[in-house]
């Protein structure tokens, strides 16, 4: 080889190299909050434990690796602050005292306990009915637009924008009726749902204005929490203030930290994986929103390859609690770090052609979760709802709105098609107040003959 040659390799060698370097800054450009998973890729194939200086953060991509960060509680823990130390307990945070504060602690055990089981099985199916009830109103109210719509000539054929029309009313609906909140006053929850919302990821204004939404609310749910102690309903107020876990129950101010957690955790998540599965229905795989129209039951394995594929929540965060090595990086204890689930989703060492969206894939568990990720059938779960102990609380919840609300809104949209050829695209409209990820808007247009 000519020295010129040998100069040229070393500079295609420095090239490649400058190539595979992360930016920090790149977490914040637009090109990453319109498409993460070219980043994710380098990140999982050339920087697996990746330090972010100037987010001051340590990122976290490969697959076993999430998994087992979040089954290690020895090394990692949730809270942010010590349970132990001087720290009050939901004095900064917008909900008031709530279970995403305790970290590992026996109080998480605690509040987790208590309320865990008022959201799968025998208690869950009491509730399926309202979410039916629900859907259908809502499809109700869609199909009178429509019919007025066409009568006035504004439009053709039926159609909806269902982010604004569906998505984001149907779940917040469904949780103040679970809870046993008059009718009358959703409006007003879907106010403070949305002034939380905000005032999780934004400072300023934004958290002034969901501290304020908490407080209306917690003086709104004072007489209800006192009525149902006295004279307890099926609701979900009255099993939470009547729960116990050891002879304990939970104080007022945890239950209503838990009501307001509960708006925003089931209500915002949920509303985004609706809209994320006709999203990648009607835009990435029509063909195979042709035979989900053919077998309704396919619902099931669009929700679990959403979670897979794009999930609505792609960041979680650990500390650590001592010093910790992982490949070859050592990591101080005290270190925040970012568990990059879109990332291990996509991992090629555990998926088959990770990039694509595909409802029969044979390497994910497509039925119900697990807590501990694995399944009998030796195939792997998607990491969309965590796994161990913070493990999602409202999973079976979560999915059976999910393909409730998506079958009744395919039963009564004839022919249900793109409005438009193109979409921009999911994106993450609020990535800082943890990466939820939807599109925004999703117009969808139908038959009605
Ligand atoms: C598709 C919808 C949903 C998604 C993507 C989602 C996602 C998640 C994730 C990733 C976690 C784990 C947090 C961690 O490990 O730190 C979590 C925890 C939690 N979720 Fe969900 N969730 C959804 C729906 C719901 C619903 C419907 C409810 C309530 C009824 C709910 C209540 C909770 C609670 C209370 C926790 C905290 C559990 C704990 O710390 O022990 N979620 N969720």
């Amino acid at each position: 080889m000519t020295a010129a040659e040998e100069a040229m390799t070393m500079e295609e060698a420095i090239k490649a190299q400058l190539a595979l370097a992360i930016e920090p800054q790149e977490f914040d450009s637009p090109e990453y909050i319109k498409d993460p998973f070219p980043l994710y890729k380098r990140l999982r194939d050339h920087h697996p434990a990746y330090q972010d200086l100037f987010h001051n953060n340590w990122v976290v991509t490969r697959y076993d690796d999430i998994v087992s960060i979040f089954q290690n509680n020895d090394d990692f823990d949730r809270a942010e602050y010590d349970p132990k130390g001087d720290y009050e307990f939901g004095k900064k945070h917008v909900f008031g005292p709530n279970i995403l504060e305790y970290g590992n602690s026996d109080e998480h055990r605690f509040l987790r306990n208590v309320v865990a089981d008022q959201f799968v099985g025998n208690r869950l199916q009491t509730f399926l009915p309202f979410i039916e009830q629900i859907a259908r109103e809502m499809m109700g109210r869609i199909w009178a637009k429509s019919a007025d719509d066409i009568a006035a000539g504004f439009a053709k054929t039926g159609e909806v924008e269902l982010v604004s029309q569906f998505t984001t009313q149907f779940p917040i609906r469904v949780i103040s009726n679970m809870l046993g909140l008059p009718r009358e006053d959703e409006d007003t929850f879907v106010r403070w749902y949305q002034h939380l919302i905000e005032g999780l990821g934004f400072g300023g204004e934004h958290l002034a204005r969901g501290l304020q939404a908490r407080n209306e609310m917690w003086d709104y749910l004072d007489p209800l929490i006192r009525r149902a102690e006295d004279a307890p309903g099926e609701d979900l107020v009255s099993r939470i203030v009547h729960a116990e876990f050891r002879g304990q129950r939970m104080n007022a101010d945890e239950i209503k930290g838990f009501i307001a957690l509960l708006l925003a955790a089931g209500g915002d998540t949920t509303d985004k994986a609706i809209a994320l599965m006709w999203y990648h229905m009607l835009y990435t795989r029509p063909d195979q929103f042709e035979e989900v129209k053919k077998n309704p039951e396919l619902w099931t394995n669009v929700f679990t390859e959403m979670m897979r594929y794009d999930p609505v929540v792609h960041f979680q965060y650990r500390y650590t609690t001592r010093e910790v090595k992982l490949h070859g990086e050592i990591i101080p204890e005290r270190a925040s770090i970012t568990l990059l689930l879109g990332a291990g989703n996509r991992d090629e060492r555990v998926f088959t052609d990770p990039d694509t969206f595909d409802i029969f894939r044979e390497d994910l568990h497509m039925g119900r979760e697990l807590r501990s990720g694995r399944y009998p059938d030796g195939k792997h779960g998607h990491l969309g709802f965590g796994m161990g102990q913070h493990f999602c609380m409202g999973y079976a919840m979560a999915r059976q709105e999910a393909i409730i609300a998506s079958t009744r809104l395919l039963e009564a949209m004839k022919n249900p098609r793109p409005k438009f050829p193109t979409h921009p695209g999911v994106t993450s409209p609020n990535l800082g107040s943890g990466g939820f990820r939807s599109p925004v808007e999703l117009w969808v247009e139908f038959d009605t003959d």
